[in-house]
């Protein structure tokens, strides 16, 4: 199997509820690409260590944990396994992201994790989803985008998510918790929230999941064929 640099990737990147999530899994299922869920990652390593009693500020054993942890993404959907078990909606909670918002802060955490993310990298190619797939993880990606919108605009579609899931949370929780995890992922010394130099960054504020899906396709044509 060719796990080197000319399978091609494409990094989606930004903060959460601007849609990369949604987008990157079509992409992955038009182009027959294999995907990543790099959030997911950190958000199962916070939820392990929850299982463990490992406290989320301890460095070392959140190191030696992610080492252990047998992670799988069944290419049928969005049920992860942790372990062989799905673990459901449980990582997907505003909890669970504020739990991978601290671990993720945690640079030896990020190191641990960086060839566990490029393992993903397979024939015939990658969608990768997150936060530095472009800056870090896949600098040589062959086309990287942005997506962004408004910070109200992302706890909307969060909160309508949710309320689809049976998971009740108030909106104005959800924005304060979107606003606190955005200042956290941004100012953070290691890997922080920024757009790729060479990325496209597309504001998705008003825009439906199929307009921003067509631009997305629009600009992977172009890359494809200047
Ligand atoms: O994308 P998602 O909301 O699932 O990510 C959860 C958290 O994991 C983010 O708030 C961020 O702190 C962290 N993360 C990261 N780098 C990534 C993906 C996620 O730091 N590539």
């Amino acid at each position: 199997m060719n796990t080197t640099k000319s399978v091609p990737v494409i990094t989606i990147d930004g903060p959460s509820g601007s849609g990369k999530g949604t987008i990157s899994r079509l992409l992955a299922r038009e182009l027959g690409f294999h995907f990543l869920d790099s959030g997911a990652l950190y958000r199962l390593l916070a939820y392990a260590a929850d299982r463990h009693g490992i406290d989320l500020a301890d460095c070392d054993s959140l190191v030696r944990l992610s080492g252990d942890l047998d992670i799988r993404f069944p290419a049928d959907g969005e049920q992860v396994l942790l372990d062989g078990e799905p673990v459901g909606d449980r990582i997907r909670t505003e909890a669970a992201g504020a739990g991978a918002s601290r671990v993720a802060a945690l640079p030896e955490v990020r190191r641990a994790l960086l060839q566990q993310q490029r393992n993903f990298r397979r024939e015939p190619g990658l969608v990768a989803d997150g936060r530095d797939m472009g800056t870090v993880v896949f600098p040589d990606a062959r086309l990287k985008v942005f997506l962004t919108a408004s910070s109200e605009e992302r706890a909307r579609r969060r909160f309508n998510q949710l309320k689809e899931k049976n998971i009740n949370s108030g909106y104005e929780a959800i924005l304060q918790e979107i606003q606190a995890r955005d200042a956290r992922d941004s100012q953070r010394s290691v890997a922080p929230l920024t757009p790729a130099e060479d990325a496209v960054v597309l504001d998705t504020s008003g825009q439906t999941i199929d307009a921003t899906f067509q631009c997305v396709r629009d600009l992977l044509k172009k890359r494809l064929n200047p």
